[in-house]
Formats: structure tokens, C-alpha cells, sequence
């Protein structure tokens, strides 16, 4: 089938859905949800069977959805409706939720249902939600409609297998959720409470509320547990008393909560109005704070980034890594911090090391909001925190490779994008979730040349030819198809969520294969072959020269496109290389 997809923008949704559909040899198309006139231009280019509307903030024009079948993927099971639909579902802690695809027609989320699925809702965010469990039914929903459309099977009617009410008219309409509903009082609501209203603006559009005075909106909470907990009897509710790994910790009247991220309120003038480490938007308030820290090795409960467990017997050990970074962003002091963890676990006797990355994703490089950040510090600037950035991110990965004593894999719970990918190739392995989806390349972000060692890692699993088609293509891949090409080494049979566990076995099996001390050893003579033909320092400094350009040179294409990005600016048009019925 011809389809073609719109979208408010390429979202991750978007990419998993465009890489399925296409795996299934339909032919694709994106158009960005700019205006309704380019829309109806798409159309008539393009001549879609079937237009999929995975993510949208507006009504499809009426022209198109008279001409053309329009399918509406909607995040909340059939019968319900309207632009929040998950906002409630994570406020009001639902157990079950579901994804339906409808069809379009003159009402919001009303017209015939063609396909859907659920799921069991997780304790968690709104946007890990999305990314994980909602994209997933999203899926297996929007296959289920494509198939129907494909042998012309009849609609799903009001009556047949939609159990919660069909997606009819008038049957559950919930607004827009204004931020009256997921308003914080501190000195009275539970921490539950709290989690709850947080976890549902989660990552947009925040929790309206103020720290130090000044007016925020609030993101990325975690309960306080372990010794944060225990730390915090006698002070009082609502009080910000300490910090760690960026984040805040405010009592609440039963326990506390860390805030990870803050959007300062933007006031004249004021340019930093984008999310960032909360500790660094209040950065002379948080230098008053103790950090309460904790050690890379303690109980599963505890928030920090990083964390560190073994498993298995003496010999056979398997050492697991996690760093979970909001939004898989890494900025200088947490590629430090990584770097730091990396030299630690190291001196443990283990013969694997699992690179576990964060739940929602392995890695999405180097911090663009942090640099955006130092773009309004008189001691810095963007093109300096830039260098900065990439040259810690380069260092993690030239430690990773470094590693020649144990086997290293890295696991992909979530997606990876950019630097992030690159990564992941610094192991000697890659696992992954079969749905994760990676974005191996740079140059959506203004061109950007980029580094992490990827033009030692990406020709040496694919060749100098097939490394170079796959960054000139800038297309989201399918950990399945990645496979496929030879870009990472397993997918595994489990939800991401199940991940964390499921690898154990895997992992332990590799540490007890019987000729592991052979194959560590060829490891090290490829790596000192390898640093004879080319030393990796040549790979970096050659890597680095472009980036200088890129931070520093002439051509200001990735400022403008890093401001973009950060600042959430709607796009102006589609990029060519997804809008292919244009000429
Ligand atoms: N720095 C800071 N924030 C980042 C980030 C980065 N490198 N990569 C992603 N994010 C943030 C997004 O701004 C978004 O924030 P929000 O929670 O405020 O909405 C969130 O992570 C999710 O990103 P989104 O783009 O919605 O996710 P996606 O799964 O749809 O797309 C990517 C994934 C990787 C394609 C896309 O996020 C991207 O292009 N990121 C930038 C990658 C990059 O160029 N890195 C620098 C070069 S190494």
C-alpha cells in the first residue's frame, strides 16, 4: 500500500511505525503536520491508499479526509477521547489502557474504529508510557487496520469486539487537562499524589509549581527511598533540602520526591525557558544544598543515574552498568560521572560487562539543552560546552573500547540515537529490544559531522560503503533490521521493560562459554592490530576537526538547528529525505 504519513513531527511513534510498515513492504511517505494546504499537496503527490495520523496536534483538513481513508492512531482505549487521553489515564493511575486507530471524520476521535489494542499500565511516566507500552499496542493496532484495509475487510462495528464502547460519538470526551487538575499542594498531598500529577505532564507539559520563589513548571520525578528517606526525618513539607545527580529533593508530608527537570517560567527577556537538570536552572540555590550521594553498588530502589550489580558465580561473573539519563541526553559532568563508574567496575573481576543505558533510552549523545543552557553563561558558550560535551562523550566511548580484559555488551532497553549508537558499537557487542529504534546518524542536527570514534565503529561492522549509505539516509532503523544489516549482533525476545531481567541468563551464558579467554584474547590482538594500521587518537582528532567547524566554523547551521530543537519550534517544512513524493 501507498501510505503516507502525518504527523505533527517525525516522533518516535512516527519512526517505529514508518519502520514497520515499511519492514512490511508498503510504500511510505511523511508529510510534517504544517499547514492544511500542504497536507492536501502531499496527498495529491503522493496519492496515498491510506493517509496514518500516528501524531497530531490538530484536526486532518476535511478536504483530504473525504477524499482519502484517514486512519488516527489515538493513545487511549476505543470510546474514549479527546487530546489528553493519557495525561488522565497516568493521573488517575489506571490499570489497563489501550491505543485505538479510527478513522477521521467530522468529530474528534469519533469515527469508526478500525483497529485496536491494550496493555497493562506500568508505574511510570506519560512520556515512558508512550514510548514503550503505547507504541507498542500503537503497532500491532495499525498493522491490524492495514491488514483490514488491504483485504478490504469491513470496519469494526459499535458492537463487534470493542468491549469498552466503540469509538461512537459522544461516548467519553475528556479535555484539554489544564494545569488546575495536576496542581501540587506540598503541604498537604501524598507523595503518591505528587508522583501522579508529575508522571502524567511528563515530558510535556510539565507540572506548573515554583522552586526558590520563582515560578517553574516541574518534570522527571522519582519517589525518595533508601537513605534519602531515612535522611529526610525532621525537615519540613515542601522544603528543598538536598540533591544528587542534578536533581532536587523536596519533602513531601509523608516522604519526599526528586525533580530531575525544571523549565524555568520565561520571563523578559529570558532565553532559558527549555527544560534542564533542575540543579543547573537554580544553580545558586542548589550551591547552598548538600548532595546526598550514594555508592554505584546499593539496593535496586534507590534513585540515582548511575548504578551497578553483579550476578552469577566467581569466574562467570556479569557485571551490569545502567545509566539512566533523562531522555538519554548526556551532558559533560554526567559523561564524567559515567566515565568515572566505567574506571570503578572495571577493577571488579568480571568477564562480561553489560552496558545497560536508561529504560526509556540507551543514549541520545551529547546534551543539546545543557549547551543551549551555556549559550547564556558569561563564562561560556555554546560552541564551548559543545567541545566540551563531545569530547567527554568520546571519552566514554574510547574507554569502552579500551576495555579489552572482559567482553562488553550494550544492551538497548529503549532507543538510541546519534552519538548514542555510536555508543553502544564502542561494546563488542549490541543487544537490543526488537522495537528499539536507532537513528545512526548526525546530520539532522544541522549537519552535524559528529565523532564518539563512529568512523572507527560503523565501517568496521558494515564496510566504509554500507557505513556511508546508512549516514547519508538519516532513517530511523529497526533494531530487527539493524540486526539484519549486521549493525548490532542480537534482538531478545521480551518487552523492554522485561529487558533489565531477561538479558541475566543471556549474559551469564556468554560468561561461562568455554573458550571465553580465547576470544578475549583475539579481542585484544584485533584492538593492537587494529592501533597499528590507524591509532584511535588519529580517528578522534580527524573526527574533532570537523566538529571545530561545525561548533566553531562559518556555517551556523548547527546552532540554528540545535536552538530549534531545544526550543521546540514547529517546523517549517518537511525534510526531503521523509517527504519522498516531493520532487
Ligand atoms: N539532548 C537533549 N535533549 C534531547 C536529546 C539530546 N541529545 N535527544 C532527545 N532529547 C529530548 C527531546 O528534546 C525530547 O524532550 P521532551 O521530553 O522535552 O519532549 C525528548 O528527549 C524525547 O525526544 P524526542 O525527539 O521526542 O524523541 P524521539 O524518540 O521522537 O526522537 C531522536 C529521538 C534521537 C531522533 C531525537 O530526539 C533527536 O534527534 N535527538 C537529538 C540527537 C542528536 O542530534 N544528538 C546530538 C548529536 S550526538
Amino acid at each position: 500500500m501507498r501510505i503516507l504519513l502525518l504527523c505533527h513531527s517525525f516522533n518516535s511513534l512516527s519512526q517505529r511505525l514508518f519502520a514497520e510498515l515499511k519492514a512490511r513492504g508498503h510504500q511510505l511517505s511523511v508529510e510534517l503536520d504544517i499547514s492544511d494546504s500542504v497536507t492536501e499537496e502531499a496527498c495529491a503527490l503522493f496519492q496515498p491508499d491510506v493517509l496514518i495520523a500516528p501524531f497530531l496536534k490538530r484536526r486532518i483538513p476535511e478536504s483530504v479526509w473525504r477524499s482519502v481513508v484517514c486512519l488516527v492512531v489515538h493513545p487511549g482505549p476505543p470510546g474514549d477521547r479527546g487530546p489528553a487521553a493519557l495525561d488522565w489515564a497516568v493521573l488517575e493511575q489506571a490499570s489497563q489502557w489501550g491505543v485505538t486507530v479510527l478513522q477521521a471524520n467530522a468529530d474528534f476521535d469519533a469515527g469508526p474504529v478500525w483497529a485496536h489494542a491494550s496493555f497493562d499500565m506500568r508505574s511510570a511516566s506519560k512520556g515512558s508510557l508512550y514510548r514503550s507500552e503505547v507504541t507498542q499496542a500503537a503497532v500491532v493496532a495499525v498493522l491490524r487496520a492495514v491488514q483490514r484495509l488491504d483485504v478490504n475487510d469491513p470496519l469494526v462495528t459499535p458492537t463487534e469486539g470493542v468491549e469498552a464502547g466503540p469509538g461512537s460519538v459522544g461516548s467519553a470526551w475528556r479535555p484539554a487537562m489544564p494545569q488546575t487538575a495536576r496542581r501540587i499542594d506540598w503541604l498537604s498531598s501524598s507523595t503518591a499524589d505528587i508522583l501522579a500529577r508529575l508522571r502524567s505532564a511528563d515530558g510535556q507539559p510539565g507540572v506548573q509549581d515554583a522552586l526558590f520563589g520563582h515560578p517553574c513548571h516541574l518534570f522527571d520525578a522519582q519517589p525518595a527511598t533508601g537513605t534519602a528517606l531515612q535522611a529526610l526525618a525532621g525537615t519540613a513539607a515542601g522544603a528543598v533540602v538536598a540533591q544528587r545527580d542534578g536533581a532536587l529533593l523536596r519533602r513531601t508530608v509523608d516522604g519526599g520526591v526528586w525533580i530531575g527537570q525544571v523549565r524555568l517560567a520565561r520571563a523578559c527577556g529570558d532565553e532559558s525557558a527549555f527544560k534542564l537538570p533542575a540543579t543547573l536552572a537554580f544553580a545558586p540555590e542548589a550551591a547552598t544544598l548538600p548532595v546526598w550521594s550514594v555508592p554505584l553498588e546499593r539496593e535496586n530502589d534507590e534513585w540515582a543515574e548511575l548504578r551497578y550489580w553483579e550476578r552469577g558465580p566467581a569466574g562467570a561473573r556479569v557485571g551490569c552498568l545502567s545509566f539512566d539519563f533523562y531522555n538519554g541526553a548526556m551532558s559533560t559532568e554526567q559523561c564524567e560521572s559515567l566515565l568515572a563508574a566505567l574506571q570503578q567496575v572495571k577493577q571488579r573481576d568480571t568477564q562480561v560487562l553489560l552496558l545497560l543505558g536508561g529504560r526509556d533510552f540507551f543514549s541520545n549523545g551529547i546534551h543539546l539543552n545543557c549547551i543551549e543552557a551555556a549559550a547564556h553563561r558569561p563564562d561560556s558558550s555554546a560552541a564551548d560546552e559543545s567541545w566540551r560535551n563531545i569530547n567527554a562523550m568520546n571519552d566514554v566511548a574510547q574507554e569502552l573500547i579500551a576495555t579489552t580484559d572482559r567482553i562488553t555488551v550494550a544492551v538497548l532497553r529503549g532507543n538510541a540515537g546519534a552519538g548514542g549508537v555510536f555508543l553502544a558499537l564502542a561494546a563488542d557487542e549490541v543487544w537490543a529490544h526488537p522495537g528499539a529504534v536507532l537513528n545512526p546518524h548526525y546530520r539532522n542536527m544541522g549537519n552535524l559531522y559528529g565523532s564518539e570514534y563512529w568512523t572507527y565503529l560503523l565501517p568496521r561492522r558494515l564496510g566504509p560503503e554500507r557505513a556511508r549509505e546508512l549516514m547519508r539516509q538519516r532513517l530511523p532503523l529497526l533494531a530487527v533490521d539493524a540486526q539484519r544489516m549486521g549493525l548490532l549482533d542480537r534482538c531478545l525476545d521480551t518487552s523492554p521493560a522485561g529487558l533489565e531481567r531477561d538479558v541475566i541468563p543471556d549474559a551469564l551464558a556468554l560468561a561461562l562459554t568455554y573458550n571465553l579467554s580465547d576470544r578475549i584474547l583475539h579481542k585484544q590482538q584485533v584492538r593492537t592490530a587494529d592501533e597499528a594500521t590507524r591509532p584511535l587518537a588519529d580517528y578522534r582528532k580527524e573526527e574533532l576537526s570537523r566538529m571545530y567547524r561545525n561548533f566553531y566554523g562559518f556555517d551556523p547551521s548547527y546552532h540554528v538547528a540545535r536552538y530549534h530543537f531545544v526550543h521546540k519550534l514547529p517546523h517549517a517544512w518537511t525534510p526531503r529525505h521523509l517527504a519522498v513524493h516531493r520532487p
